[in-house]
């Protein structure tokens, strides 16, 4: 078939592209080769650094007609395994593709190489008196290619949607080596299928994201947080449409009171209140108006009258905005040693309250010797279900029954057709349950759509589809 096949994947690129930097130092491939989940053991052959477009279209043509598998790898936070290279793949890093290539005052665009981090382009947006509004405890070292594969959300998606609604531009090399220059800024496109929306989420599965142009907002007026204490979903839920009824809320999120204890404990955080609470809310609000503030007051005032709030603070300084996010932004992070096996859940906004008791129960019933922790984008029905791993028991063990937990939480969250990823991807770890929110005929179709753009099969094998 071809020379390449007698050679070793990273001699065979390295033979055929002279200029790709390439690396098979243990300590590069063991931090190339994972993301932030646990429960693989990287094993990449190679980690490539392109420095160019033309780099990853040379690298991919060759790695299509040598049959090297690729796993496309960002700022390595995803939650999913979707960057993990456990089978001797090679893995394509993006951490030189770092400049940003325009910025565009009418057009309100930013135009960035995949590598750049979330947290430059939101500082970028700021420079310039404009908002990129995906916000996300990782912005730091998430990169942008990786933040479009898995189309991210984060905590504005309430009012501002997620990335998919970002990108008015893409650029992506397909498995035949090709580059596609998808919707060039646009906003107004009717010439056909708009293939760039098929690479939003893909997980690297039909081709490499190496440029994106991105919509930015204006600003948006001064904010102010609101901290709560609840008692009851139920509460939650009323307190919910409340606020939304009177304020243009920005976010809305929740976590439980275990969820507290763990990010106070980590971050040396005193309690919020004197009288713990089984539930907290933590939502923003823009104040474009005059009367903001005091509309907030008032139901407050109206929703502990009612009986359902317990307790609050509103932000009063940009400070006291930031210290009140810590509760929540530090949560996840606080939990990240035991590790926790993470489910990222996705239910209507009406059904939330039905679906987390049936869970709850569920958990109570088979595994009462785990610790359970919630926290998540409640206001846009995303929850995330962290299950704790006990120090005395094995990581196996541990995934193993995880796994069979997993069954039965998405057996429940099909019943209430729901998704069992709502931002972090399905990846290697939700593969085997693709099943359980997508039909037949919609995994064929995606197959089918697979082949199409990536014929020899190298991109991400066994990432979000069954391995072929
Ligand atoms: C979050 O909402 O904090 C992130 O999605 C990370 C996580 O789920 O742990
Ligand atoms: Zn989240």
């Amino acid at each position: 078939m071809n020379d390449f096949l007698n050679l070793g994947a990273a001699a065979t690129l390295q033979q055929s592209c002279p200029d790709l930097e390439l690396s098979t130092d243990p300590a590069v491939l063991e931090s190339h080769g994972q993301d932030w989940t646990r429960f693989r053991q990287p094993a990449p052959v190679a980690v490539a650094f392109p420095g160019s477009v033309d780099h990853v279209c040379k690298l991919v043509a060759v790695a299509a007609e040598a049959s090297i598998p690729l796993v496309p790898s960002g700022g390595r936070t995803g939650l999913s395994g979707g960057a993990v290279a456990a089978q001797g793949e090679v893995v394509v890093s993006f951490d030189r593709l770092r400049s940003i290539l325009d910025f565009d005052p009418i057009d309100r665009t930013v135009t960035v190489e995949a590598g750049v981090v979330t947290a430059a382009v939101q500082e970028l947006a700021r420079q310039n008196d404009l908002y990129y509004p995906v916000s996300f405890a990782s912005e730091g070292s998430s990169q942008i290619g990786g933040n479009i594969a898995t189309n991210a959300g984060g905590i504005r998606v309430l009012k501002h949607g997620l990335t998919r609604d970002r990108v008015v531009g893409l650029k992506v090399v397909t498995g035949r080596g090709e580059l596609l220059d998808l919707n060039r800024g646009l906003v107004k496109n009717a010439s056909g299928y708009d293939l760039r929306h098929l690479f939003i989420g893909s997980e690297g599965t039909l081709g490499l994201i190496v440029e994106a142009t991105l919509k930015l907002v204006e600003q948006p007026p001064p904010g102010k947080v609101l901290l709560l204490g609840l008692e009851s979903m139920d509460a939650l839920m009323k307190v919910f449409a409340s606020l939304r009824s009177a304020l243009d809320l920005s976010a809305f999120e929740f976590f439980t009171d275990k969820a507290l204890h763990h990010v106070c404990q980590a971050n040396h955080l005193p309690a919020p209140f004197a009288t713990p609470c089984s539930l907290y809310v933590i939502c923003e609000f823009d104040c474009a108006e005059e009367g903001a503030e005091e509309r907030a007051m008032a139901c407050f005032e109206s929703c502990t009258g009612q009986g359902w709030l317990v307790d609050g603070i509103i932000s009063q300084s940009d400070k006291q905005i930031e210290d009140l996010w810590r509760y929540r932004e530090g949560i996840s992070e606080s939990i990240s040693h035991f590790p926790p096996y993470k489910n990222d859940l996705s239910v209507r906004i009406s059904r939330v309250p039905e679906f987390l008791a049936r869970v709850d129960a569920l958990m109570n019933e088979i595994c009462p010797d785990f610790e359970v922790v919630w926290y998540g984008h409640i206001g846009d029905g995303n929850l995330h279900l962290n299950i704790l791993k006990p120090a005395d028991m094995d990581l196996l063990e541990f995934e193993s029954r995880s796994h069979g937990i997993s069954e039965k939480v998405y057996a429940l969250t099909q019943e209430v057709g729901g998704s069992i990823s709502a931002e972090h991807g399905i990846g290697l770890l939700k593969q085997p349950w693709l099943d359980r929110v997508r039909s037949e005929a919609e995994i064929r179709y995606m197959q089918e759509i697979k082949k199409v753009f990536d014929p020899a099969g190298i991109f991400n094998p066994g990432k979000l589809l069954p391995r072929r």
